[in-house]
């Protein structure tokens, strides 16, 4: 089944360390993004994934009260099967906090068949469109558009102060069979959590 799985997981680790350099460049809030990828990819055994907070910009009207100012606002979600198993129908959880009204998400619907733009500010289901199935790195030879789902979302916010950086609540995966730690905010930007299938999990044990 695995192969090679020290060389597979060294090249999940390089493409992953190479994402989070490139999206660290496009915060806008004049503190720097952790560069490199937080030690828990190393023992990326199952499904990686994360909410990456990218910009936000004050929208009309301008209002005083800080609550009631609304902000455009872009983040995404990668979803990647780092796993030994296709990951069919993929389905996450994002627990939006701050009155969100997601607008577009290029590479995902939301998962109950609401139009945008969607009030999600109670959190929201995605799953892929139209990638619905994440293939494994084992079956496609590590080719990484098959195993990994991109989400880009744009939409409006409310509340926050000039300076923060808006996190969702809570990040989960609802497929059945995986076992969910409690997901990571890495360096104030990127939630990052690590998923470990029940079944892959006593193979690399092994390693
Ligand atoms: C500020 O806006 C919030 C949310 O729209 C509203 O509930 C609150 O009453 C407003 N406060 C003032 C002082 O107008
Ligand atoms: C979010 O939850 C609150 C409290 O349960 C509820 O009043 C509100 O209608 C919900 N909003 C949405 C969009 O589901």
């Amino acid at each position: 089944m695995i192969k090679d799985p020290p060389l597979l997981l060294l090249r999940v680790v390089l493409v992953l360390a190479s994402a989070f350099l490139c999206s660290s460049q496009d915060y806008d809030f004049g503190t720097t993004a952790a560069a490199a990828p937080p030690p828990a990819l190393e023992d990326c055994n199952g499904i990686f994934f994360s909410y990456t907070f990218i910009s936000r910009e004050k929208e009309f009207p301008h209002v005083k009260n800080v609550s009631a100012q609304s902000w455009a606002f872009k983040s995404e979600v990668v979803v990647i099967n780092a796993g030994s198993e296709e990951l069919k129908g993929w389905k996450v959880f994002v627990g939006f906090q701050h009155r969100e009204i997601l607008v577009s998400a290029d590479g995902a619907v939301i998962t109950d068949g609401g139009d945008f733009p969607a009030d999600v500010g109670n959190g929201t289901y995605l799953s892929g469109y139209p990638m619905t199935d994440l293939k494994t790195s084992i079956d496609t030879a590590g080719d990484f558009k098959q195993i990994q789902a991109k989400v880009e979302m744009t939409g409006t916010m409310f509340g926050i102060r000039p300076k923060a950086v808006p996190m969702p609540k809570t990040i989960r995966l609802e497929n059945d069979g995986f076992k969910c730690p409690a997901p990571h905010l890495h360096g104030k930007y990127i939630y990052i959590l690590l998923l470990v299938t029940y079944m892959s999990y006593s193979i690399w044990l092994l390693f």
